[in-house]
């Protein structure tokens, strides 16, 4: 259902819902003392299951990262109707300083294929209400998933209207984030061409654990990140910025141990804040990839490409087989699950781009916003060995597996860098016969071609995109000016991406159209547009 384009920004915590009695115990909440400021959100939907998430202020002091404030019992409900006459499931969470009064209750128990709405509550006071929805039976025959498709949302370079938009869809069973949910950077460290449109907090660069919470407690400030969180569930997954730019095992190159310490107290300090504050189901030992089934139709697989991954390397290194993207053990999982599955569409939640591209043929001119953005030094090297192009003996591993099992109808959902592309999957011995297909979807907000380059979008972009096609067949559309956001069609006999750009990054009330659509036909690995 798509909500009234008049409702206000804070009514959309209520997305889906629209319910009269919601709206009243909302807005309620929300003039009375403020104990819910970082709204409510929802994640990893099981068929009985899903993961609900909020932070409670429980007194002025305990600010995000302060470490400081009373143990405090959190009540929870989940019911049939966004009044909460029929609650289906309820309980109580003790939080405290330790987890810096976060909230995270993993419901079980629940009906496959349905919507419910939920809320959070401390001595008679209510949070913003949320909607969300649990998966399809891993059996069920599903004749269309829609999934919102996002990355790398960027505080200081512009307002989250992708996010607004996608909120205001209600048509969506679940949203997907690549990573780069929020940036490391100090405040002017990564800007909209040069223009801080907002501040980020802390303003020096997020290094200790304190730094972090008040970070993602920034973002989670968001009213548009505040009303996707509260419409539907996310499915995310980390890229590099969660901890430091370019991240690989050891280190970063946004990371100098001389004056930040150890990189693993960073990673440690990082990935605990990250477990507090998003609504992501984490393994037992902390890890990140992990699988979602949407019945018999599609069965979505999460990458982490940064915390097993060998430091990036250039020139003959891309080529070293004892070099790894995922590591071994993700790599395992990952063949596996794609060979065994039993869904129609193996997806893929992809941080970072796995076709080849080669932009060896760039002017001068050219090559260095071009590189910029895709991480080329500026000797022309001709590859982005941050993303699988730094990893060729994986991504033969991958490939030679997927053609050797016979596997079909696998689709990568990309993000990274923060431009829009449709590939087919090939490697250079397989050149004429795709394996699998790529969607990549844009920035939120951060940096692109012309963002870099100081010119309005479409001079410079377009003239970049068509020498990367000439050079990279399979390519079938590049566009490197525009931010926003994919919607991620899947039906049975087809998966279909439509690109959304928005006019203004910097504009909060911005709108967007839909650029492009590419799909893919069941058995084929071939792209065709519209
Ligand atoms: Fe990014």
């Amino acid at each position: 259902m798509t909500v009234d384009a008049a409702v206000t920004r804070r009514a959309l915590l209520i997305a889906g819902g629209a319910a009269a009695a919601a709206v009243a115990v909302a807005t309620q909440a929300s003039a009375a003392t403020p104990l819910f400021v970082h709204g409510v959100a929802s994640g990893d939907p099981l068929p009985d299951g899903i993961l609900l998430w909020t932070r409670v202020t429980p007194t002025a002091q305990a600010t995000p990262g302060s470490g400081v404030g009373p143990a405090t019992t959190v009540t929870w409900q989940v019911a049939t109707d966004p009044g909460f006459a029929a609650v289906v499931r309820s309980g109580e969470f003790l939080t405290g300083p330790e987890r810096d009064h976060t909230v995270k209750v993993d419901v079980r128990g629940l009906q496959p294929a349905t919507t419910y709405w939920y809320r959070f509550g401390v001595a008679g006071q209510w949070s913003g209400t949320g909607r969300t929805l649990t998966a399809p039976a891993d059996d069920a025959a599903v004749a269309l998933l829609r999934l919102g498709v996002v990355s790398c949302s960027n505080w200081e370079a512009g307002y989250f209207a992708p996010y607004r938009l996608l909120a205001q869809r209600g048509d969506l069973q679940a949203v997907v984030h690549l990573g780069d949910y929020l940036y490391e950077y100090a405040s002017g460290g990564f800007t909209a061409g040069g223009t801080v449109v907002r501040q980020a907090q802390p303003t020096h660069e997020i290094v200790s654990l304190a730094d972090y919470r008040i970070r993602h407690a920034q973002y989670k400030t968001d009213p548009d990140a505040q009303a996707l969180h509260a419409a539907v569930p996310w499915i995310i997954t980390w890229d590099d910025h969660e901890v430091a730019n370019d991240m690989w095992a050891g280190g970063a190159e946004n990371h100098d141990p001389a004056t930040e310490g150890s990189f693993a107290a960073r990673v440690a300090a990082a990935r605990q804040a990250y477990a507090e504050w998003m609504p992501v189901r984490l393994a037992d030992d902390g890890h990140i990839y992990r699988r979602v089934r949407f019945g018999k139709l599609a069965e979505l697989s999460m990458l982490d490409l940064r915390s097993y991954r060998s430091q990036q390397a250039s020139g003959g290194a891309v080529d070293d087989p004892a070099r790894t993207i995922t590591g071994d053990d993700q790599m395992s999982w990952l063949k596996q699950g794609l060979a065994a599955s039993t869904a129609q569409w193996k997806i893929v939640g992809n941080p970072d781009m796995i076709a080849r591209v080669d932009v060896g043929t760039l002017p001068a001119w050219l090559l260095g916003p071009v590189g910029k953005l895709l991480g080329i030094p500026s000797n022309g090297y001709a590859i982005n060995t941050d993303q699988w192009d730094g990893y060729n003996a994986d991504r033969d591993e991958l490939v030679n597996h997927l053609r050797a099992n016979n596997v079909r109808d696998t689709v990568f959902i990309t993000g990274d860098i923060h431009t829009s592309w449709a590939n087919e999957l090939t490697t250079l011995s397989t050149l004429n016969s795709p394996t699998a297909v790529e969607f990549v979807v844009p920035s939120i907000t951060s940096d692109n071609v012309n963002d870099f380059v100081g010119v309005p979008p479409g001079l410079v972009g377009p003239i970049a995109a068509s020498i990367v096609r000439a050079a990279n067949p399979h390519v079938k559309w590049a566009e490197l000016d525009g931010h926003g956001y994919g919607v991620l069609e899947v039906r049975p006999d087809s998966c279909r991406m439509d690109w959304y750009h928005v006019r203004e990054r910097k504009d909060p009330n911005t709108t967007a159209t839909k650029v492009k659509s590419y799909k893919v036909n069941k058995g084929v690995s071939r792209l065709v547009a519209g």
